[in-house]
């Protein structure tokens, strides 16, 4: 039994390049075990064919209004009454407009306006379309009359540019739905989650620190938010949007993190430490500046206090998920920083100059006593989904 199983999920897909993207969609609400109907609009199927969508979903793929066929029997009505959630992936800024007009010249667009179902519409365009005053009047339209819109990403587009105007990934999309059906394996938890750098000031102007971009530990909040948990975020100085519906705290230095992390603590099921920790700080931050009179320097510093292992100490404390950010011998450090630190799972990386840190991109393997599991080099975002899923067998196994 899949999250979404019976549910029945009308699938648009609008003419855009990301239209193949909707093969995929199509795949994981069925694998969800969704009931899935494919409405393709004429730009739609310039990018992707009817018969893969057929096949992926197992029914034959609407295109046509006038339908002779299916217009016998009211198609356009009688689908519109199936639906349980439209969900149009992707929408073209040309279906936007036509959705915010209250066109009913294709079968999607008609079946839009006759169904009393929740409509959600994924856009995928150019970045300067998307910014078009047109398009954002439509949009503004669209969420008064209750849409939802998912998206847009940023990032590297088609045409070459980069941007606001991708389309979500599908598996996001499809955690979406789930959500909005009252699913996810996080449903119901509280779950926080560390990321990014500490700064560990030297005199006003300095401070110690790392390369961490919290990309890793943001990916995990919205991973975990995508499953149906309550998120707070506690991040270290980044430069990151919050992922929707996440809860964020910002910090600066490890005791500030620790301060944070613990006054969040009670209620908490799930803690996930990605923060980029300095594991030493300055002994003295001096009040003014450090002049630079002495040929060399030598700097004092003491430890910081270790956040993971301090709420690994607490009685009946959460579910504990560790990093390990390692240069070699990934396993045995992993393994060591399991037993010595206490969590119940280590999530390890290597890092170096071109890997693990501040990358769109990673590789993680997680451990636990007794087994691992190889979570493959993917972006940061499919990885986050995989600790996720990994995360909830793991606490449904511990009981
Ligand atoms: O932020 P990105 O650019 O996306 O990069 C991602 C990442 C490489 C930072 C991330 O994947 C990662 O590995 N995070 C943990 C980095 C780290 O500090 O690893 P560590 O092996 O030094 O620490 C082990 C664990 O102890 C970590 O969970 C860390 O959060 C925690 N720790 C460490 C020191 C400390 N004082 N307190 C802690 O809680």
């Amino acid at each position: 039994m899949g999250i979404l199983t019976n549910r029945r999920v009308l699938l648009g897909i609008g003419g855009s390049v990301a239209a193949y993207k909707g093969a995929e969609v199509v795949r994981l609400l069925k694998a969800a075990g969704a009931r899935v109907r494919v409405v393709l609009t004429a730009g739609g199927a310039r990018f992707i064919t009817p018969l893969t969508l057929q096949a992926l979903s197992g029914r034959p793929v609407h295109e046509d209004l006038l339908d002779p066929a299916a217009e016998a029997a009211m198609g356009h009505i009688e689908l519109a009454r199936w639906a349980e959630l439209v969900l149009i992936a992707p929408a073209s800024a040309n279906l936007m407009g036509r959705l915010a007009a209250g066109l009913a010249d294709d079968l999607l667009t008609t079946a839009c306006l006759a169904t009393a179902a929740p409509v959600m519409v994924a856009p995928a365009m150019n970045r300067h379309m998307w910014a078009a005053a047109a398009t954002r009047a439509n949009r503004h339209t669209l969420e008064q009359r209750g849409v939802i819109l998912l998206g847009p990403d940023e990032g590297d587009q088609a045409c070459g540019d980069s941007g606001p105007g991708r389309m979500v990934e599908p598996a996001e999309l499809v955690a979406t739905v789930a959500r909005h059906f009252g699913g996810g394996p996080l449903a119901g938890l509280r779950v926080m989650v560390t990321a990014g750098p500490t700064r560990e000031a030297l005199d006003p102007v300095r401070y110690l620190s790392n390369r961490s971009s919290g990309r890793m530990g943001f990916a995990v909040a919205a991973a975990a938010r995508r499953a149906g948990a309550e998120v707070v975020l506690v991040a270290g100085p980044v430069a990151l949007a919050t992922p929707p519906g996440v809860e964020r705290v910002d910090t600066v230095s490890a005791a500030d993190m620790l301060e944070t992390v613990m006054s969040n603590l009670a209620g908490c099921d799930i803690f996930v430490a990605a923060a980029a920790v300095a594991d030493y700080r300055p002994a003295q931050r001096r009040p003014d500046k450090i002049k630079k009179d002495a040929a060399i320097m030598e700097l004092a510093l003491e430890r910081t206090p270790d956040i993971l292992a301090t709420v690994a100490m607490v009685e009946e404390g959460p579910f504990i998920v560790g990093f390990a950010a390692e240069t070699r011998d990934l396993e045995r450090h992993a393994r060591d920083k399991l037993e010595r630190k206490g969590p119940d799972l280590v999530a390890a990386n290597l890092v170096g100059d071109k890997q693990g840190f501040d990358s769109d991109y990673n590789a993680l393997t997680v451990y636990w006593r007794g087994g691992s599991r190889d979570l493959g080099r993917a972006t940061k975002g499919e990885l986050a989904d995989g600790l996720i899923t990994l995360i909830a067998e793991r606490m449904i196994e511990q009981g």
